[in-house]
């Protein structure tokens, strides 16, 4: 057996890359299973490349695309996507290949030229235009905001192959397996639901656009710029519905997180406590997180997974612990909505914390669980039983499965 290029439908081959040397994506957020960028040529009668891949990878890119087409010239390369992971090779690839054809729409042209001068044989398409490479038909879908304003995703109708951009993929690299079915596609759900929640957790109603222009189209392979390919019907189907109900922000399955943060423990007691609280409840997926060791990426993952929410924090110079501020600034910047949701909060001699974690709760379309925990230094016996009692009541009303009442209450 030899060594061969990676065909992943009849003359559609994958000329993607992995990076396990980044730390950061975006230099925001960890990368623990690093990530691929993804990339395909079609050849055909006009071979066309679809997107590119970080600039740091461009000589391993044009390796794997000559060990395709040799010294062939490309005719097209479809830019579904602009962000600098998937284009940050245009600049280098029209050096390589001067007379390729750069099929975008109008904001891809913009971002082409403040990117990288590129002006010069610019293809602009509109929604739903299509283009001949030969036996495939090359259809366009302006998918805006799923992630940038730009994106796009490109639909094959003769084979039902979709080039989705971000859309259904995932944290982690291809060890080997491209495929799903060469690999265990559970592995990768998790880093697919944190790459959501991190990365387009905020564009719930593009996304929702997205999957509506897109559901008359019989779909038979997906090809998302990171992660695997997706195949199987099984598969399919599974990804388009984590994709709606994300972008729905109903939850995956039930569950409570309780994140929390706490300088000398006393605040994270009352987290251990909520947390048995649910379990005696009978709830099953309970994750507490602490925001000063856990990164704000795992958390959002979680809260994006989970349909309970327990938020806890101590008072620091007047206001919320640093590391809670920040994690309940992302979810609202997601305008997360759709959550069982209550708080805690704990001071010393003046109390701020609780009050702050109100005013989060009174601006999210939450439900909020009575009755929010104030402590004192340190957690007493009556304290002790208002968190466990927090705990089990959060953990029946998820439990209960009844639809989440977001018009506001007053616990007092
Ligand atoms: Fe994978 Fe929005 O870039």
């Amino acid at each position: 057996m030899m060594y061969r290029p990676r065909e992943i439908k009849k003359n559609i081959y994958y000329v993607g890359v992995n990076d396990r040397n980044k730390n950061l994506f975006e230099n925001l957020w960890p990368l623990p299973k690093g990530v691929s960028y993804n990339s395909f040529l079609i050849e055909d009668e006009k071979i066309t490349l679809i997107d590119t891949v970080d600039v740091c990878y461009s000589d391993l890119f044009f390796r794997n695309i000559q060990s395709i087409i040799g010294e062939k010239p490309i005719h097209y390369l479809v830019v579904n996507h602009m962000e600098p992971d998937h284009s940050g090779a245009i600049e280098w690839l029209v050096t390589k290949y001067p007379d390729i054809q750069i099929i975008g729409n109008s904001r891809t042209a913009d971002m082409l030229k403040g990117y990288y001068g590129v002006t010069d044989n610019v293809i602009e398409i509109n929604d739903k235009d299509e283009i001949s490479i030969g036996k495939n038909t090359l259809r366009f879908y302006l998918t805006p905001m799923v992630h940038w304003p730009e994106t796009m995703m490109t639909y094959i109708p003769e084979t039902h192959v979709l080039f989705s951009g971000d859309a259904f993929g995932s944290f982690g690299t291809l060890d080997g397996g491209i495929l799903d079915t060469q690999l265990n596609p559970e592995w990768y759900e998790d880093e697919m639901i944190r790459y959501y929640s991190n990365i387009v957790g905020k564009y719930g109603s593009p996304i929702q656009a997205a999957l509506k222009k897109l559901s008359s189209n019989a779909i038979e392979t997906i090809c998302s710029t990171h992660g695997p390919i997706w195949t199987t019907d099984e598969n399919i189907t599974h990804v388009i519905s984590i994709y709606d109900k994300l972008s729905r922000y109903e939850a995956i399955e039930n569950g409570l997180v309780v994140a929390y943060g706490s300088m000398y423990g006393h605040t994270e007691q009352l987290a251990e406590i909520i947390g048995a609280g649910a379990a005696d409840a009978g709830l099953k997926n309970i994750v507490l997180h602490n925001v000063s060791k856990t990164s704000d990426s795992e958390i959002l993952r979680d809260i994006f997974k989970y349909n309970g929410l327990i938020i806890g924090s101590p008072t620091y110079n007047n206001k919320l612990y640093p590391g809670v501020e920040n994690l309940i600034s992302a979810i609202q910047n997601r305008n997360l909505k759709n959550r069982f949701f209550s708080y805690f909060g704990g001071f010393t001699w003046a109390g701020a914390a609780a009050k702050h974690l109100k005013e989060f709760s009174d601006k999210m379309e939450f439900e909020l669980i009575c009755s929010p925990v104030e402590m004192k230094q340190s957690p007493d016996g009556v304290t002790c039983d208002l968190a466990y009692s927090l705990g089990t009541k959060i953990a029946e009303r998820i439990l209960s499965n009844e639809p989440i009442k977001t018009q506001k209450i007053d616990c007092h």
